[in-house]
């Protein structure tokens, strides 16, 4: 890296610098080449200091078979006594460890006692269920607290927990539980989503119709609405409470016991379920909530992400409780009852990190400046954002309209795969620059390589890689190695392939561009093209289907669909609103498509192989335009692009 880096265009305050975990280029730079000459040092001296365990690792990384990596190889611990039970012996023990609100307005605060008391006796009732440690559990919630406390309950006992996101649905939900042929649903009557019940348990009875592994399904009473129960299989949350006590000690488990398994959209129809591990995933998580978000022990911080995504996890739950910090979350959203209810929070709380997307920025930009600047946001001291690249614009509305110029933005690189953030600025460090995530953390080895592997110069495009193994790194896919080999590690051997474009500049700052594959990224959440064709082809009037994402002012990206129908008489605009309707059955209501275009032929090159690159170029320069439900000839084009392919 230059010196020219601190001609960047936004400079920590002093203020901010004085205060900061890492103050400065030079403190930077000293735990950035540390980690670089020795990780395995950098990251066991970490890992001693900042974790506990019940015993001791005999080696910090096993890599002796790439690319299953062993981080703190035959050491035992537990996530949940470090999110909970290491906090009790001090002043931590009566600080807010979850502050929630309710979408309605009802607000809970759980200290830390609190919580440890509801985990434990939440894995009591797991426990006298008969779970054990291996089993699987998938946690099908709103965003309560007890969405977390299912989860801490589980990583207590080593049981492992599938989280999937309340938007999705049935369909989606019982390919879930199937592929990790789970034992044990948590899910709840409902939660409150704009003002209306998302009806959580009638979703899931549809899926357990089909998922003969599920002995029990337990509910968590939260709208009060009425919901059928099944005798001998669904039990309510707190009957089974009130049968167990409060004592329960965490298991010592491997710290390559299996903590968690997320699915993500991946370049195939199916989900790829994403299994993260126990010491080495708590560790990263636990470094970035220093030096990225620079926690303080008086902050309130807050994450907007849902639970289900990888973001919920790290950055709502085992991050901020393993360091002991006040976690806020928010049920619901944001525009209920009306435009500021974010602002509100932050107001009402005092928060001062804030965490959140820019396709959330982007669509408060468009509500006007009227609805923070009525609020007293004065308590924000830093501002993070993930999830897909921000654009300037935003940045600087953000910047400026919510930090009111004083507080750092920190755009944070990472993906379900990685665990923890990877690329991202330490605030009192790294100089700004909008839109870029900066620089990698410390022990993380990204590269910008061309098709052979080999680095990029500076300013030149390149495909994003991390070279060498990381603490949080995913371990494999659910039940697939080979898939796990192939999708990351076998384009460049040895070498993480994240999907990712991104080019770096002359000081060594690093620009996400977007991914290279067949994942599209609306709001922030990866949708993947070919799982939506699968979806729409399963429709009985669809022949085919191909998806792209098409660039969109508010989500980044939206899904955009060109259908060919079987033959028949159709009515084209009341079948366009089915089809949306079709992919939100079979996916979710967040993968509904934008648009539907119905066309007589796809362009395929002359081998038959769907040319999504040129219906990339139609939807993004409008070279083929006309009313969304009106059949478009791509004949003629296709012909001329499906030769210029195959020349
Ligand atoms: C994209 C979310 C630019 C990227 C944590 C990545 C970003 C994918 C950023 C992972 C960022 C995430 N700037 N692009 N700060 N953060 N992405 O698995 O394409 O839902 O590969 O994880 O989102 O999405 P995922």
């Amino acid at each position: 890296m230059k010196e020219t880096v601190t001609a960047a265009l936004y400079a920590p305050s002093a203020d901010f610098v004085r205060r900061a975990h890492v103050k400065g280029l030079d403190e930077w730079r000293v735990l950035f080449e540390r980690a670089q000459n020795d990780p395995e040092g950098f990251w066991g001296e970490l890992a001693d200091k900042e974790l506990y365990w019940f015993e001791k690792w005999s080696k910090v990384l096993d890599w002796s078979n790439p690319p299953f990596a062993k981080w703190f190889a035959g050491a035992k611990t537990n996530i949940s006594y470090n999110c909970l039970d290491r906090h009790l012996d001090g002043p931590r023990k009566n600080k807010a460890a979850i502050i929630w609100e309710g979408e309605p307005g009802d607000q809970r605060i759980l200290t830390y006692q609190d919580l440890h008391r509801f985990v434990c006796r939440f894995a009591n009732v797991l426990k006298s269920r008969g779970f054990k440690a291996g089993d699987r559990a998938v946690i099908y919630m709103p965003m309560i607290p007890e969405a977390a406390i299912a989860m801490l309950a589980c990583a207590r006992l080593g049981i492992v927990h599938s989280v999937v996101f309340a938007g999705f649905s049935s369909e989606a939900l019982k390919a879930r539980i199937q592929d990790l042929e789970a034992g044990l649903v948590i899910t709840a009557d409902g939660g409150w989503r704009r003002g209306k019940e998302v009806k959580l348990k009638l979703t899931a009875d549809e899926a357990l119709a089909e998922c003969p592994t599920v002995r029990d399904v337990i509910v968590y009473r939260r709208t009060g609405s009425e919901i059928p129960m099944m005798d001998g299989r669904d039990y309510w949350w707190h009957e089974l409470d009130d049968t167990v006590g409060d004592h329960c000690p965490a298991e010592a488990l491997d710290s390559e016991h299996p903590l968690y398994v997320l699915y993500t959209s991946g370049t195939t129809g199916k989900p790829k379920g994403i299994l993260h591990t126990t010491g080495g995933y708590l560790l990263q998580c636990t470094m970035t909530m220093k030096w990225v978000f620079d926690i303080r022990e008086e902050d309130a911080y807050w994450c907007s992400a849902d639970i289900g995504w990888v973001t919920g996890h790290s950055y709502i739950v085992y991050g901020p409780l393993s360091i002991g910090a006040t976690s806020v979350m928010y049920e619901g959203a944001p525009d209920t009852p009306r435009f500021d209810r974010w602002w509100r929070i932050i107001e009402k709380y005092r928060i001062n990190v804030f965490y959140t997307s820019p396709t959330a920025i982007r669509a408060l930009i468009r509500q006007g400046d009227h609805w923070p600047n009525e609020h007293d946001l004065s308590s924000l001291r830093l501002l993070g954002s993930v999830g897909e690249p921000i654009n300037p614009a935003a940045w600087e509305w953000y910047h400026r309209v919510i930090g009111k110029g004083r507080c750092p933005i920190v755009d944070t690189w990472w993906q379900t795969e990685t665990g923890s953030i990877m690329i991202a600025p330490m605030p009192g460090a790294v100089p700004l620059k909008p839109g870029s995530g900066t620089l990698p953390l410390p022990g993380i080895a990204a590269d910008i390589v061309d098709m052979r592997g080999q680095p990029v110069a500076a300013d030149r495009e390149g495909f994003l890689v991390i070279r060498q193994p990381w603490p949080s790194m995913l371990r494999t896919i659910w039940g697939d190695p080979g898939r796990f080999k192939e999708q990351y590690w076998t384009r460049y051997p040895g070498v993480y392939f994240t999907g990712d474009a991104a080019r770096r500049d002359a000081d060594g700052y690093f620009w996400i561009l977007g991914r290279v594959d067949d994942v599209m990224n609306v709001s922030g959440h990866r949708l993947s093209t070919m799982e939506i064709e699968s979806a729409l082809v399963r429709h009985p009037k669809v022949a085919e289907a191909a998806v792209v994402g098409k660039p969109h002012e508010i989500t980044g990206q939206a899904v955009c669909c060109f259908v060919t129908l079987k033959k028949g008489d159709h009515d084209i605009d009341s079948l366009a609103q089915e089809l949306r309707q079709w992919v939100a059955h079979e996916i979710g209501g967040f993968a509904r498509p934008e648009e539907i275009r119905f066309t007589d032929t796809l362009p395929k090159t002359r081998s038959g192989k769907i040319m999504r690159r040129l219906l990339r170029e139609i939807v993004t320069s409008h070279s083929v335009t006309g009313d969304v439900t009106t059949l478009e000839d791509l004949g003629v084009i296709t012909k001329l692009a499906a030769q210029q392919e195959e020349e």
